[in-house]
């Protein structure tokens, strides 16, 4: 894959840093400030939301990656105008004049993302019709979309497969339902959101996921004029209304982003502040954080994350939906967990294959094992399924460094937090990847203090 990583490094204006590879010389404490604007999981949703609103929308603290510029485009082919607004970060979102895109140019900027599987139920509302193309994400386990076409189905979509995608009609309308995930997915939560807000009648969602970032999509959708109330035991009551409006709305913070500096921080003895991250959306990371033995202060701008100068403990945990540990929080934190002395144990119960990263550290002197058992919690729905969910990581271990390929968006993190906390130089490829989820790493890593130089 070739991969403009936009940036704005070195030469003070914006560039686009063309190539994909990245030679860090470890061993350097990152040590300084950085901050954090909205988040990846929740802007590219309140951008879908935008469809909904019969006038235009405004959303602060877009960070600018290129999962937003895939919403960005296939938006654009539907006809809505979006601008950069009156502040750094600000999209004007435009959906006056919604129309029917050709498949050719919804191919064209779809590929990347999950997100375009989102734009159903909006569209169905506003044009009776969806396609979508085939999805791409993170290659982190099966990801199916079965949650999401029963759910649609259920609101009266006709869901036709096509060998290019899967096209969708709403001839009667969509009409509120009951639904119950068998799952608490997080995606498949915001379709019933987004599809319910205009059906006509009440949804209501059992099993429902309850992320923070779910949390702020409600907030947007109020905003715009839905009845959603957030019941106790995963359940989600939706009021159906004839008009939306649009929305003006500062983005939640990114807390993977965050979660990623703060292992960064420990895994290189070093200290960072995260402008923008906050302590409430952070609570079971930052317990988490603490019982491996890190530091941090919660000031009302942000927070410090800091190695405390004293060995690591190992810790035993299990990834889990929202208000466990996220799951996108492990990867970083498994390079961390390399340097803290004793056994780890990391038990991932949401996606099924999210440890192939963890080859490239044992190639960098990690030691790591993985194993199909469900180790160090309760039993989750992978156990007896020969998938390989469960590490074991014995520290400590000095890393050194290693040429590498990035695989996905938080492994690719990962690597270039172990390649600037090992000796000698590494060379991380495909770091492209990385931009999908990070804005303006590069620039980050250089006022973190990072020795590295940009290829290609
Ligand atoms: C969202 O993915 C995030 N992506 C993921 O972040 C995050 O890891 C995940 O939620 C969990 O928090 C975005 O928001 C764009 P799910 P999503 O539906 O919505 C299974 C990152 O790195 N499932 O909650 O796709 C699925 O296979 C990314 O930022 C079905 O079986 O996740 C998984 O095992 C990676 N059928 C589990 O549910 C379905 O139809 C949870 O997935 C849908 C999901």
């Amino acid at each position: 894959m070739t991969t403009l990583l936009q940036d704005s490094s070195r030469a003070g204006a914006s560039v686009g840093l063309k190539g994909d590879r990245i030679t860090i010389r470890g061993g350097r404490p990152l040590r300084g400030r950085i901050e954090v604007k909205g988040a990846k999981n929740l802007v590219t949703k309140a951008m879908v939301a935008a469809l909904l609103g019969e006038t235009p929308s405004v959303l602060r603290d877009v960070p600018d990656i290129s999962d937003v510029r895939v919403v960005r485009g296939l938006l654009e082919v539907h006809g809505v105008k979006v601008t950069p607004g009156d502040e750094e970060g600000t999209l004007l979102l435009d959906p006056s004049a919604v129309e029917s895109a050709h498949m050719a140019d919804i191919d064209a900027h779809a590929g990347s993302s999950r997100i375009p599987i989102l734009f159903c139920g909006p569209l169905l509302h506003r044009l009776g019709e969806a396609f979508i193309p085939d999805l791409g994400g993170c290659r982190i386990g099966d990801r199916p979309i079965d949650y999401h076409l029963e759910v649609l189905r259920q609101f009266g979509a006709v869901v036709e497969k096509l060998p290019s995608g899967i096209r969708m009609t709403a001839p009667n309308g969509l009409s509120g339902t009951k639904v119950e995930l068998p799952y608490p997915s997080v995606g498949a939560t915001e379709q019933v959101l987004l599809t319910a807000v205009r059906a006509a009648g009440i949804t209501e969602l059992r099993g429902a996921a309850i992320e923070p970032e779910i949390m702020d999509l409600i907030n947007i959708l109020q905003k715009m004029g839905a009845i959603i109330s957030v019941d106790t035991d995963r359940v989600i009551r939706i009021e159906g209304v004839d008009r939306l409006e649009g929305y003006t709305h500062r983005a939640l913070f990114d807390r993977n982003e965050t979660a990623s500096w703060a292992a960064a921080a420990l895994a290189t003895d070093g200290d960072i502040f995260v402008g923008g991250a906050r302590q409430a959306e952070m609570l079971t990371f930052l317990n988490v954080f603490r019982k491996v033995g890190g530091k941090f202060e919660i000031h009302d701008d942000g927070i410090r994350f800091y190695h405390p100068g004293t060995p690591l403990r190992p810790v035993v945990i299990e990834t889990d939906v929202h208000p466990g540990f996220m799951t996108d929080w492990q990867q970083p934190l498994v390079v961390a967990l390399t340097k803290a002395e004793g056994v780890s144990i990391v038990h991932e119960t949401v996606y099924e294959q999210r440890f192939g990263f963890v080859d490239a550290l044992v190639d960098m002197g990690a030691t790591i094992q993985i194993h199909k058992e469900c180790l160090g919690g309760q039993a989750c729905r992978f156990g007896q399924r020969n998938f390989n969910h469960s590490a074991v990581i014995s520290g400590p271990s000095k890393l050194h460094g290693a040429d590498i390929v990035v695989p996905d968006l938080r492994g690719g993190f990962s690597h270039l937090i172990a390649a600037l906390s090992a000796e000698g130089s590494s060379t991380v490829s495909n770091v492209g990847i990385i931009s999908r989820g990070y804005e303006k790493f590069i620039t980050k890593l250089e006022q973190l203090g990072a020795d590295f130089v940009l290829e290609g």
